[in-house]
This record gives C-alpha cells, sequence and structure tokens, in this order.
C-alpha cells in the first residue's frame, strides 16, 4: 500500500511538475511534517477579486481552474473576505480526499439555497439538506431513483416524452433564415425537454412543453431555473453582509425559487388528492413498472407535504439544465464528428432496430459501448458541474497537506477533465479513449456525478434519458452544424452551458 502510494506521488509529481506537492501522499511516508493552510500558495485577494468581478471571471470559473493548476500546482488557495476556498485539480488527491469523507458528506456548494430554505421556512430538498436530514432524504429516496430497476421503470413515461421530442424537432425545422432543416438554438429546445421529462417521472403528469403552445407558468418555470443560476453564483461570491447594501443578487434569487416552489406546489397538490384515492394498494415492486411517478412513491410513505415540496422543486431543478445542456453538446459533438455519428448510428439501429418498444430501449441501450463512450466523452468535456465541493467534518490529509475540519474546498473536475496528462487531446471530442484503445485515465480524472454517498441521485435517470433521447434522434435525423457555424465555448453559470446558441440541422434519414 505505502509503495504504490509512493508510486503514485513520484507519477505525480512528473506528470504535474509540482514541487510543492512534495514527496508523498500520506502524510505518514513523509520526510516533512505535514504542511498546513498557510503554506498552500494562491493568488493574493485583490487580484482574485478583480479577476473575478472586472475580467469575467464568474462566467469562466471552469477555466479559472485551468489557470490555477498551471500556475500553483495542484493545490492552490483562495480567500475573499473571511471565506477561504482551497481548489483541488489533481484526480490522485481528489480521490484522497473523497475516501476520507465520512457518512454525511457536507456539499455546501448551494449554502445560498439553503439560506433561502431557513429565511422563507421552506423544507430543504436533497440539494441543500445536510447532515441527518440529508442521510434520512437520501435513504428513502435514493431506492426510488437510483436503483438501475427503478430508473428502467420509468422508460414507459420518458419514451413518450422523447417521442414528443422528436416531433417538435420536425416542426421547429425551418423557422428562420437558413437551410430549411435547421433549429437555432436547440439547448432552448431541449430544456424543454428537460422540464418534460423530469416532471413526468416526478408527478406522471405531462406538462405540455413539448407542444406548439407551451403553457405559460412552464415558460416562467425554464426561466426562473436559469435565473437562478446566474443570482446564484452572485450571491455566493458576495459575502452575506454584502446582500444588505447590494439586494439585487438576493431578492432574484428569492423571486426564483418562489416561483418554483409555488410551481411545483400545484403540482404536489394535484398528486395528494389523487394518492388519497389509490392509498389501499400497497407498495409493490410492479408499481414502478406501471409507471407510477415518484411523488405517488412519497406520499404513499407518509413523508410530510412540505418535504415533498422541497424534494421536488430541487429535483425539477436539477433534472432540467443537466440533461438538457448534455444533450445540446452531444449533438453539437456529433455534428461536428460525422463518422462518429455514423458509427452509432448503426449502433443503435443494429441493436434496436425499427419501432423498438421503451422497456426494450431501457434495457438495450445501456450496452451499446459506443453510445455509452459519447455521452461519457461529451460529460468529460462539458462537466455540467465544473467544480464540487466537499467541507471536511474533521481534519484530513491530502498530499502533503493537512485540510483542517470545516475547510470549504472545491474539486476542480473541468480542469481534471481537461488534464493532458490524463486525457491526451483534451479538448478534442474522442469517445474511442474510453473504448481501451488508449491508457485508462486514473478513475477520478472525470467524475460528472460526482462521488461517494453524496454523489448524483439522478444519475440513472440522467443516464437513460440520454440515452433514450439520442437513439431516437439519431434514428429520425441526421445531425449536421449550420454551415459556417462558429465555435461555440463552455461558459459557466453555476452550471457549464454553451456560451451562445447551438444551432444544428436536423435532416430526415
Ligand atoms: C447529465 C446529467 C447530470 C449530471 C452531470 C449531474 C451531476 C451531478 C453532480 C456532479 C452532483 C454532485 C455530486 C457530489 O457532490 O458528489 C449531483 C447531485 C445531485 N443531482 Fe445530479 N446530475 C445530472 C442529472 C440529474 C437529474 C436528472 C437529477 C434529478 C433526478 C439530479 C439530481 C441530483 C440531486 C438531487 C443531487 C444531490 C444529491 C445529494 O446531495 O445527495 N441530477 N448531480
Amino acid at each position: 500500500m505505502t509503495q504504490s502510494l509512493k508510486l503514485t506521488s513520484r507519477l505525480l509529481h512528473r506528470v504535474l511538475g509540482a514541487p510543492e506537492l512534495g514527496a508523498s501522499l500520506n502524510s505518514k511516508v513523509s520526510d516533512s511534517a505535514p504542511r498546513n493552510l498557510a503554506d498552500i500558495p494562491g493568488p493574493s485577494m485583490p487580484r482574485f477579486l478583480t479577476e473575478l468581478f472586472c475580467k469575467g471571471g464568474l462566467s469562466r470559473l471552469h477555466e479559472l481552474q485551468v489557470q490555477g493548476a498551471a500556475r500553483f500546482g495542484p493545490v492552490w488557495s483562495a480567500r475573499f473576505g473571511t471565506l477561504r476556498t482551497v481548489y483541488v485539480a489533481a484526480p490522485e488527491l481528489i480521490e484522497q480526499l473523497l475516501r476520507q469523507e465520512g457518512p454525511r458528506p457536507e456539499r455546501c456548494s448551494f449554502s445560498s439555497w439553503a439560506e433561502h430554505r431557513r429565511r422563507h421556512q421552506r423544507a430543504c430538498g436533497l440539494l441543500t439538506a445536510e447532515g441527518e436530514e440529508w442521510q434520512r432524504l437520501r435513504s428513502l429516496l435514493a431506492p426510488l431513483l437510483l436503483r438501475p430497476q427503478a430508473a428502467a421503470g420509468y422508460a414507459g413515461t420518458l419514451d413518450t416524452v422523447v417521442c414528443d421530442l422528436v416531433r417538435l424537432l420536425k416542426r421547429q425545422r425551418g423557422r428562420s433564415t437558413g437551410p430549411p432543416a435547421l433549429v437555432r438554438n436547440v439547448a432552448g429546445e431541449f430544456y424543454k425537454f428537460g422540464l418534460e421529462g423530469i416532471a413526468a417521472v416526478l408527478l406522471g403528469s405531462r406538462l405540455g412543453c413539448l407542444e406548439a403552445e407551451v403553457p405559460p407558468d412552464t415558460e416562467s418555470f425554464i426561466r426562473a431555473v436559469g435565473s437562478v443560476f446566474v443570482s446564484t453564483l452572485l450571491t455566493m461570491a458576495m459575502p452575506s453582509w454584502l446582500h444588505h447594501f447590494v439586494p439585487g443578487p438576493w431578492n432574484r434569487l428569492c423571486r426564483d425559487w418562489d416561483q418554483m416552489f409555488a410551481f411545483a406546489q400545484q403540482h404536489v397538490e394535484r398528486r395528494e388528492a389523487e394518492t388519497a384515492r389509490r392509498n389501499q394498494r400497497k407498495l409493490e415492486e410492479e408499481d414502478m413498472l406501471a409507471g407510477a411517478h415518484l411523488t405517488y412513491f412519497l406520499f404513499r410513505e407518509k413523508w410530510p407535504v412540505q418535504s415533498i415540496l422541497g424534494n421536488v422543486t430541487e429535483l425539477l431543478l436539477a433534472g432540467v439544465d443537466t440533461v438538457s445542456n448534455t444533450l445540446s453538446w452531444a449533438l453539437y459533438e456529433l455534428s461536428r464528428h460525422p463518422e462518429v455519428q455514423t458509427a452509432l448510428h448503426s449502433e443503435i439501429t443494429s441493436a434496436l432496430g425499427q419501432g423498438s418498444c421503451a422497456y426494450s430501449q431501457a434495457t438495450a441501450l445501456p450496452q451499446l459501448p459506443l453510445l455509452k463512450a459519447v455521452v461519457k466523452e461529451v460529460l468529460r468535456l462539458y462537466p455540467v458541474v465544473p467544480g464540487n465541493s466537499r467541507v471536511p467534518d474533521k481534519d484530513i490529509h491530502m498530499g502533503d497537506y493537512v485540510i483542517p475540519k470545516n475547510t470549504l474546498v472545491t474539486l476542480c473536475h473541468y480542469a481534471t477533465s481537461r488534464d493532458p496528462a490524463q486525457f491526451p487531446e483534451p479538448n478534442s471530442f474522442r469517445p474511442a479513449r474510453w473504448l481501451g484503445q488508449s491508457p485508462a485515465p486514473h478513475p477520478f480524472a472525470s467524475l460528472p456525478f460526482g462521488f461517494g454517498k453524496r454523489s448524483c441521485i439522478g444519475r440513472r435517470l440522467a443516464e437513460l434519458e440520454l440515452q433514450m433521447a439520442l437513439a431516437q434522434i439519431l434514428t429520425h435525423f441526421e445531425v449536421l452544424p449550420e454551415p459556417g457555424a462558429p465555435l461555440v465555448r463552455p461558459m459557466t453559470r453555476t452550471v457549464l452551458v454553451p456560451e451562445k446558441s447551438i444551432n444544428l440541422q436536423f435532416v430526415d434519414r
């Protein structure tokens, strides 16, 4: 064990060229005493603030990770007022940190959201809850969402949503200038798909997002999701005393969350009435396969309504931008790599044939190697959550440092997933790198769904949604870029989103 740690450490040195990292990842075998927070390099506070607020750093946080690692090595620290954040951008160190997690890992990345719940007397959902409350919610929700069989139980519901998406894309073609098959701003259409899909799973009802006329409250919900991510960045970057003097971002954040809660509330109340009618039967496995929705199960388990509302609202939000942006990037890259698209199309059609049912899709698609590799590669290049975080509940060792408990540690997933030492030609879309044709990267180099007890609870559902949507879209259309379209780069809006519109042609096959 000690030998392998030493070896890893030596490799790390060579790969990252980081002299300040010291001789070992394990303080027990280190020649020197572990170093503390004060020894960690980093930018001065004025420089950091200038970067964030005067040079557009808030929308380039993902690039600042790469720059920070190049300038200071794999561990650096920045201070803002009294808040200090330690950044870590080496997979070995991220692994070391995550493997020391306790039973209730704290993320703390959405503290302004938790503050909204506290001030507005709302119940936290899984995203914002911490401690024992989080653990209770997680143990109740995980069997309903994370088990592969549970996610596959939603395939029938998702299939109808995907079919409507294909119809929507057909309708949206040629609506403006340009080639007849062009759809402008596909991310906008996929936001509607993301919301329709997660709402169908959570509430069992269709919202009508993919119809020609989108209901106004649904439009407002989608707008609120986009807007809350912008105000989240601003409120998190400001110390809380500043909210009093510059109230705009905080007020916007509260307005957006209140709007999302109100939207969820009307749907949850309808489900409550319906569940009361179906209350006699026992919760059984067949219910999942019959396409029952998650809110129904929560009412059956006698969850308090406020908690159901908090969780449904947060799950709705979590399901929209994540799946939709990943789908936009996937089709963007496939349109620019026709050889990959052709290979993927034939993999999908030979596995599914024509007119396959939802259940066979849900079981066959996760087995398709190229489809899996495409989704992995898209999430490596464009991790929706470019930087995650943890607040250790005890002092932990990370490389040569001892990180005291309660320190906010940012895990720089964007930087590690674009690290050339892990991924040769890191900015190129090469799904083949996941098919065993190149040396395997470190398992913590690309962690799009996080890790461990606090990892993404919607992972199975998201993967299924993405696989089903890609399979149906590629079965119906050849996807081409807009002629002469510029490169689209990502930007940070709490999550990673396209910097400008992605316009694509959907040509009938
Ligand atoms: C491509 C799609 C998605 C990606 C890349 C993604 C990524 C992530 C990441 C990185 C985390 C933090 C994990 C950690 O701290 O270790 C997370 C947490 C979470 N995600 Fe997702 N997510 C996706 C889709 C979804 C969907 C569809 C849902 C809704 C069902 C969802 C619900 C959540 C929730 C509730 C959490 C908090 C879990 C907890 O704290 O226990 N995600 N996600």
